[in-house]
């Protein structure tokens, strides 16, 4: 059975901001578009490094988050993928080069989490485990 954890008041989460919280042991980043909210697990699919700290800094704007470290971008809204390892720390690298700074992985989407807002707080689903689901 799936559970339920607070994440924070919506009120907390300006609208079109990317914001990193820790709730019940779990990194996670929340953007808010208005009356919505996307919950994502703060973990690039390509080597699990955070979304928010590296060398490239915290890049974000209209709903895409691009990864720090080797420039991955993720829709905050589904999840999808947009562009797969394009370089390092915001700078792009050639095409040919690509698949070197990609270690042998592929293309994943970002791990998101069902997000709902009750009595102004944002609420996510995480398994029985605490665990975010696989
Ligand atoms: S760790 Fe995010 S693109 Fe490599």
């Amino acid at each position: 059975m799936d559970a339920e954890l607070t994440v924070g008041r919506l009120d907390e989460f300006a609208d079109g901001e990317l914001v990193t919280v820790d709730v019940g042991g779990h990194a996670l980043i929340v953007a808010r578009l208005g009356d919505v909210v996307h919950v994502a697990v703060n973990r690039c699919p390509h080597l699990g490094l955070s979304l928010t700290r590296g060398p490239g800094g915290l890049r974000y704007s209209d709903g895409v988050v691009q990864c720090p470290w080797h420039n991955s971008r993720f829709d905050m809204c589904t999840g999808e993928n947009l562009d797969w390892v394009s370089g390092f720390a915001g700078r792009r690298v050639p095409r040919w080069s690509r698949q070197l700074v990609a270690l042998g992985r592929k293309r994943r989407d970002l791990k998101m989490l069902p997000a709902r807002i009750a009595d102004g707080r944002v609420v996510v689903v995480v398994g029985s485990t605490g665990q975010p689901p696989e």
